[in-house]
């Protein structure tokens, strides 16, 4: 359990009041097995963002990857887990700073033996300024936390400058894709991305919002919303074509 309470501390002190996490870290205290694989498995997938990036960053996954994919707040790695599964060539960065669901995803990785995820277990702000520029193919939100309280607004992951940070690490024809069951964050992200330069809304028929991605698999937050009579809401933007940026 050394390496849970290492990591917490250490971003901690280097959050200073800075970033987009507001939630809890900790929840109920892990079993022996979690906590082995927090200490032995996570240091061997843990991003380290004290070291720069490598020139390319299909680097840090120890087989070839043909692109790479992010996954922002992936509570217990559902989602997350079931791409890597079904896209093996695909590299996939996972990002949750919530112990728990931390440790059921690194319970999945390890049972499944996945060597195409690499995590980060902390604020995605902090990756997201570490990532090179146009070096993800795709960036998933996935139920991120609504904060429907309007005083609470400005907590909400997806702000003109999350917004313009998500752009400049996408490559041209990247997608971000987002799903949810409040209405209210739905248009708030609507509004946001349709006013970023960055990224067109690929929906081409209005019902289009009710489809999930081809791939896409339930989380418990999407099990949680349909049981209680809530339809989620799925939208894709495409990453512009701004000419900054040429293939390597
Ligand atoms: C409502 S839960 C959804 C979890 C998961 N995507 C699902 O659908 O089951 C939102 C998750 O985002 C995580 N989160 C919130 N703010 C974050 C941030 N700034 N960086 C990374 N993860 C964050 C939370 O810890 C939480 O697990």
């Amino acid at each position: 359990m050394a390496a849970v309470e290492t990591a917490m501390s250490m971003s901690d002190r280097s959050k200073a009041r800075r970033g987009a996490f507001f939630g809890r870290r900790k929840g109920h205290a892990l079993r022996p097995r979690q906590a082995e694989l927090f200490d032995a498995l996570l240091p061997r997938l843990a991003i380290q963002l004290a070291k720069p990036a490598p020139p390319d960053l299909k680097l840090l996954f120890p087989n070839p990857v043909d692109s790479i994919r992010l996954e922002i707040g992936f509570g217990g790695g559902e989602h997350m887990i079931a791409q890597a599964e079904q896209h093996p060539c695909t590299g996939f960065i996972g990002v949750e700073p919530f112990v728990n669901g931390m440790a059921k995803a690194l319970a999945a990785i390890n049972l499944k033996n996945l060597s195409n995820i690499r995590l980060h277990f902390d604020d995605a702000v902090f990756l997201l300024e570490w990532l090179p520029s146009a070096s993800l193919a795709g960036v998933d939100l996935i139920y991120p936390d609504p904060w429907p309280k309007r005083r609470h607004w400005k907590r909400r992951f997806i702000q003109d400058e999350s917004v313009a940070a998500i752009a400049r690490i996408l490559r041209p024809g990247g997608e971000l894709r987002f799903a949810t069951d409040v209405p209210d964050y739905a248009a708030w992200t609507l509004k946001h991305l349709i006013r970023s330069p960055d990224f067109a809304w690929t929906a081409e028929r209005a019902h289009d919002w009710r489809h999930a991605w081809s791939d896409f698999s339930a989380t418990r937050y999407e099990a949680k919303a349909r049981r209680e009579g809530r339809v989620p809401c799925y939208l894709i933007f495409r990453r512009t074509d701004d000419g900054r940026w040429t293939a390597g």
